[in-house]
């Protein structure tokens, strides 16, 4: 599957937009993120610190919780915004959730330096992800 190019501005929009949501007063990092479902939904999540530190949640697993909790299963493409020079990339907890839905999509990563200039490029979650781990019994 190929989303259109109009669908990953449109993620990148979404993402940036709740990204001003997040929770971050440790780090002062935020992050957005965006998901395209097969329906053409797309759900939003934000990161979410905690003062005890290990209860945060990444933007992109929100993401995830409330596609799950809408009923949806079949992302098609996303969309991490956060700021700096460079896009960050999904940690390793994220690509394994992000995983369990989709075995390959295209995710924009995308920063935004302090003048709000955009420096973006897209990435395959299966280049990410090599070799998933998937629970077969
Ligand atoms: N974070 C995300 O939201 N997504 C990632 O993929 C990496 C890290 C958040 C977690 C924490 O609130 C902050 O960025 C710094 O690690």
């Amino acid at each position: 599957m190929h989303p259109h190019a109009s669908l990953l501005d449109e993620l990148v929009q979404r993402a940036k937009a709740v990204r001003e949501h997040a929770h971050a007063p440790y780090s002062r990092f935020t992050v957005g993120a965006a998901i395209a479902t097969k329906s053409g939904r797309v759900f939003e999540g934000c990161n979410v610190e905690n003062a005890s530190y290990g209860g945060t949640i990444c933007a992109e697993r929100g993401a995830i919780m409330q596609m799950v909790a809408a009923g949806e299963r079949e992302p098609i493409a996303c969309a991490i915004v956060t700021g700096g020079e460079e896009g960050a990339s999904p940690c390793g907890i994220c690509r394994q959730v992000l995983s369990e839905f989709a075995d390959d999509m295209p995710i924009v990563l995308v920063g935004l330096d302090a003048h709000d200039g955009e420096t973006g490029r897209v990435v395959q979650l299966a280049d990410l992800l090599p070799l998933a781990f998937k629970f077969r019994r």
